[in-house]
This record gives C-alpha cells, sequence and structure tokens, in this order.
C-alpha cells in the first residue's frame, strides 16, 4: 500500500523531516522557489501539509480534497485560512511554544540595538568613523528600565522573564486575556489599557497575533501616546503597526527608535520609507531562526501531522471544533 502523502511547503531542519519520512510520502516543494501551480498540484493529493510562510488560502484548502491537517512551523496562524479548513473538516495545528525562546531573544536583541543603534556605529566604525562622533552619542538603557508587553502569551512572557533576570526591567503587561495574578507570578504589573502601556513605557514590545481586530493596533494615535524617549520593538507581524504612521513619527521626532523583525508587505521591497531612517534596526523575520528553536519546531509540527493522521489529537489545535462538529455528524 501507498504511503499518504505530506508536502513539506519550506525548508525545515531534517529532525521533522525524517520523522515525517517514517511514516509517509514527503515531497518537500518550497513556496517561493516552486511554481505555485507545483504546489496546488502536490497539495491536490495530500493528507498532511507543513507550512511556514505559504499562504493556505480558501481556494487552495477547497481544491485540496484529501487534506486532513494543516501544521503551522511557528506560531502565528494568520497566513492560514482557519474558517475554510474547518469548513472543509482539516484540523490546523501550530507548534506552540516551541520558538517562543529563540523570538523572545531576538525581541531582545532588537530592543538593545535600537537602543544602542548597532548598525549605525557598525557602518561608522567601517566607514573609518565613529571615534570622534562617540565623544557626543549618548544611549538609551535597557538596565532598570519600564518595559511594556502587548501580549503576554508565550512569547511576551519569556522576553519579559529575559529583561527582568537579566537587566532589573520593570514590566508593565497589557493582555485581556492574562489575569492579573497570573502577570504578578511573572513578575509583572497587569495595564487595563493599551494607552496606559504606552503612556508609561521606556519600551513598548508587541507579542499579539495579527487578526482583524488587532491589524493597526500601534497607529498615529498610539504613538503619539508614547514618551519621546521610548522605543517600539515588533517580532509579531507587520500587520499589528501602521508602518506610515510609525515612519512618520520617527520622522518627527515623536518616538525615539523602532527595532522590526516583520513588515506589513514581506518581503518589503527596497522603496519601503523605513529604510530611511537611521533610527530603525530592521531583520528580515527571522525571531525564530536559532538552531535550537528550530529544531523544537520542525519536530512540533511533524508530530502534529502525525497525531492527526493516526486518529489522534495534537498537541496544539487551532480549531479543535472540527472534532465536535464530526462528532455531531456522526451523532
Ligand atoms: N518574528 C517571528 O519569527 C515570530 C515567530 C513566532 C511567532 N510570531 C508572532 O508572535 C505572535 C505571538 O506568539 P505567541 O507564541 O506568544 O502566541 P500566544 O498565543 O502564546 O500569545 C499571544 C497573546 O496575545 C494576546 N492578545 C491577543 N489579542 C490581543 C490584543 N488585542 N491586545 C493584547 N494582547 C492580545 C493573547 O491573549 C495571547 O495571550 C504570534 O501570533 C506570531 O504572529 C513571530
Amino acid at each position: 500500500m501507498s504511503k499518504p502523502i505530506v508536502v513539506v511547503s519550506s525548508p525545515m531542519n531534517s529532525v521533522g523531516v525524517e520523522l515525517l519520512r517514517q511514516h509517509y510520502d514527503v515531497r518537500e516543494v518550497f513556496y517561493g522557489e516552486a511554481p505555485p501551480q507545483e504546489i496546488a498540484n502536490a497539495l491536490r493529493d495530500a493528507e498532511g501539509v507543513v507550512t511556514r510562510s505559504l499562504p493556505l488560502t480558501r481556494a487552495l484548502i477547497e481544491q485540496s480534497k484529501s487534506l486532513k491537517v494543516v501544521a503551522k512551523h511557528g506560531a502565528g496562524v494568520d497566513t492560514i485560512d482557519v474558517a475554510a479548513a474547518t469548513e472543509a473538516g482539516i484540523i490546523v495545528a501550530n507548534s506552540g511554544d516551541a520558538n517562543a525562546l529563540g523570538v523572545a531573544e531576538h525581541a531582545v536583541v532588537l530592543m538593545l540595538s535600537t537602543l544602542r543603534r548597532v548598525p549605525a556605529t557598525d557602518r561608522m566604525v567601517r566607514e573609518g568613523g565613529g571615534f570622534a562622533e562617540r565623544e557626543r552619542m549618548v544611549f538609551g538603557d535597557l538596565w532598570d528600565a519600564t518595559v511594556g508587553f502587548v501580549g503576554f502569551g508565550n512569547i511576551g512572557r519569556n522576553a519579559a522573564r529575559m529583561v527582568r533576570n537579566g537587566f532589573q526591567a520593570k514590566i508593565l503587561a497589557f493582555d485581556p486575556a492574562v489575569g492579573a495574578d497570573a502577570m504578578k507570578a511573572e513578575g509583572a504589573e497587569k495595564v487595563d489599557t493599551l494607552q496606559a502601556l504606552l503612556e508609561r513605557s521606556d519600551i513598548v514590545s508587541l507579542h499579539l497575533p495579527l487578526s482583524e481586530k488587532t491589524r493597526h493596533i500601534i497607529g498615529r494615535r498610539e504613538l503619539l501616546a508614547m514618551k519621546k524617549h521610548a522605543i517600539l520593538v515588533n517580532t509579531s507581524r507587520g500587520g499589528t503597526v501602521d508602518e506610515h504612521a510609525l515612519h512618520d513619527a520617527l520622522r518627527e521626532g515623536v518616538i525615539a527608535g523602532a527595532g522590526l523583525d516583520v513588515f506589513e508587505t514581506e518581503p518589503p521591497g527596497t522603496a519601503n520609507p523605513l529604510f530611511a531612517s537611521s533610527n530603525v534596526v530592521l531583520s528580515p523575520h527571522i525571531g525564530g531562526a536559532t538552531l535550537a528553536a528550530r529544531t523544537r519546531t520542525s519536530r512540533r509540527a511533524a508530530e502534529a501531522v502525525i497525531a492527526v493522521l493516526s486518529g489522534s489529537r495534537p498537541d496544539y489545535p487551532i480549531n479543535p471544533e472540527v472534532y465536535s462538529r464530526a462528532r455531531a455528524q456522526t451523532e
């Protein structure tokens, strides 16, 4: 009997690929490299897919008639039409906290490199300068700073631990789904409104999912609420920030800087006006790209596929209602 087909749609650590190969006919067809039609054709006969960046649209889901599981290699499922998958009876599962430590570390990297303007000073030295200019250079501090977390789930909590334990930072958090006691247990103070968090923080770090509710949650009004010396760090999704408003705020000195791992459009293209700002530090959506995080995430994604295709529940289902719908239909 032929093995079920599982599509891996982005390069991933060999741990997960090898695990899948023990059970399935694994087809590696990479988004951004293979023509879209080749990916659609591979999905047509597949029972499972591991996706990182491949958008799982309604059209793609509806034409993939054999699909039973979409495993997200990572946490954010904004590129997957979860409603369409649920209607089709397809389980969507993410990788839980598998890459949380890696992304949390990168948030701290962006905090420090924005405060210390690492790319700009690196460039100065390479160009033969920096030493005269340093006499006037003064940077912001992470030590003892007030850091405000918007979203206090797996990544926000881990980043908070790092800056609290490592830098004695005071932690504020805004997350309607996390109670004050749970925040207190992490050494954080629950703040009831986004506005209050923005007004009080020296560093604002975003760790919430992108949805229609959170799109542009940081716009002109929110940036104006921040302190003039404050910086914004975004390792969540680019769409949570209105990039035009951020560009204006940086140009006008409304805030002091920004560290961005994610963009409204990815890749952002070279004409993005933010690139002209010297007080912005950028990286190409690599928050979860450490060896440890990639290894854990790859294994988690493979385990989700194996769980569903062997009739069990995955550890981190996004649409568990698929199971109750299936039960209701058989009753
Ligand atoms: N840069 C990267 O490489 C990278 C990697 C992984 C995840 N991410 C992004 O980070 C996000 C967070 O990941 P996580 O693992 O911490 O997810 P999580 O689900 O553990 O936590 C997200 C938290 O955000 C909160 N939240 C939702 N809406 C909110 C709102 N309007 N205001 C404040 N809080 C809100 C939720 O209640 C939840 O506690 C993901 O959704 C993903 O988009 C980025």
